[in-house]
């Protein structure tokens, strides 16, 4: 028999059956490819009684991690646990004692990502972390490899396949939010804590590491600005669509001269936009290199197989280095250590995009001049102007709806402020960016 490489698996939920599955299914497969055999040699769950979908001996099961800690054949640690502080801890012990680590733990890298790449370099050992952004996607080998070679001008992506599945029922099926989100949590690939999900925190923990990998930055996730998609209504779906534009929850980042803008909210992107008919609950990427120009991955940004295939990317990559002798040919953030530097995103105010706005007014003479006086007061142009139900004498309100030329996000704000004072006005405006490179 050839070289063997062994692995420890923390936790035996769904990703972790997955794994075991696709390295008994292609095992041949991959030994051709990686000229050693990739071999399973612990499980350690809480949980090590529940069938699961695949036959493994029970003798590789354990419910103690340390007997995957202090066994030194067991040379990379797949972390499937999840959550913050155990995992941390876990990672950081594994590492001490010199092991490679695969985890899909977006949420602790994104949050204690410095503390734990640091102890990586210190100790010499490897992370793989392909199943953290996008699930299957091969977003991260993408970055540190495919396009090493560009300077990233931008990056738009899905990268939340619930609230993707989401948005995409409301507008194909007109069924509402909660509804849809409940279905969504039924099948299987909302995170435990959905708000995670739906208020853009999961696509803040992508974003956040697709940033450092693309700009050699380091990132305060909170600094990011962050708004979901609890508040998008069938209406604006409706009225969307009459504009000609999908409603997508957007992570966007452009390099501006000195600074990086970094957003998450949800956008009305045209028809015709790589993202916009990326459906159900898959996630897509469209990097915009200096010298590749557009590059669009797509593909299952989670699910027990897909989520696998990305942690055993991980593994034959790490066991490559190993067979070759060789210890961590790639940075682990792309950019050697040395040139790793704090981000300097720019504050939110200061973007400059095209808004929807859906004003609830009262529909009387002079309304619409006085909303419009207001915008112009902070220098925003309106593109276009849909009013079509009529509530003559009456003290209802119909909703306007107002498209803008490029405006600044402070003006927007300050003016919406102004507006929804204006006792004309019945309930708060409605504002939803439009990315939309047509317009001007
Ligand atoms: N909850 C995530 C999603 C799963 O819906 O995309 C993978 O990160």
């Amino acid at each position: 028999m050839g070289k063997e490489v062994f692995l420890g698996l923390v936790g035996f939920g769904t990703i972790g059956t997955g794994i075991v599955k696709l390295l008994q299914k292609n095992d041949e497969l991959i030994q051709k490819r990686l000229g050693a055999r990739l071999v399973i040699k612990k499980i350690a769950d809480i949980d090590i009684d529940t069938p699961r979908a695949i036959s493994v001996d029970r003798n590789i099961l354990t419910t103690n991690v340390n007997e995957i800690l202090d066994d030194p054949e067991i040379s990379i640690v797949i972390e499937l646990i999840g959550g913050y502080d155990y995992a941390r801890s876990f990672i950081i012990n594994a590492m001490r004692k010199g092991k490679h680590v695969v985890t899909a733990n977006k949420a602790l890298l994104a949050t204690h990502g410095n503390e734990i790449f640091t102890v990586a370099d210190e100790e010499k050992v490897n992370i793989g972390f392909e199943a953290s952004v996008g699930g299957t996607i091969p977003i991260i080998k993408t970055l540190k490899e495919s396009l090493v070679a560009n300077n990233i001008k931008s990056i738009s992506g899905i990268m939340n396949g619930t609230s993707n599945y989401i948005l995409t029922k409301m507008t194909e099926e007109k069924r509402p939010f909660g509804d849809v989100l409940k279905e969504a949590q039924d099948l299987g690939f909302a995170e435990a804590d959905p708000t995670y999900d739906i208020e853009g925190i999961d696509t803040a923990h992508k974003l956040t590491l697709t940033l450092s990998l693309s700009y050699g930055k380091r990132v305060n996730m909170e600094d990011i600005y962050m708004e979901g998609i609890s508040n998008i209504s069938l209406q604006d779906i409706e009225f969307a669509k009459q504009l000609g534009y999908n409603i997508k929850l957007l992570a966007i980042a452009i390099q501006r001269e000195d600074s990086i803008e970094a957003r998450i909210h949800p956008a009305m992107i045209p028809f015709d936009h790589p993202l916009a008919n990326v459906s159900g609950n898959f996630n897509a990427f469209q990097f915009i290199g200096d010298a590749s120009g557009s590059v669009s991955l797509y593909g299952q940004g989670a699910g027990m197989m897909p989520t696998a295939s990305a942690v055993v990317s991980d593994l034959v990559e790490i066991a490559r280095d190993m067979v070759k002798g060789v210890w961590r040919r790639v940075p682990l953030r792309s950019f050697t250590k040395n040139n790793i530097e704090d981000i300097n995103l720019m504050p939110m105010d200061d973007i400059i995009t095209n808004y929807y706005f859906r004003f609830s007014a009262l529909d009387r003479p002079g309304v619409l001049s006085r909303i419009s006086g207001v915008l112009g007061n902070y220098h925003i142009s309106i593109a276009s102007v849909i009013q079509k139900e009529r509530k003559v004498n009456s003290s209802e309100v119909v909703p306007v709806v107002m498209t803008t030329h490029k405006a600044r996000e402070k003006d927007v704000q300050s003016a919406l402020k102004e507006i929804n004072k204006l006792d004309m006005v019945g309930a708060k405006t409605i504002l939803i960016r439009i990315e939309d490179g047509k317009l001007k």
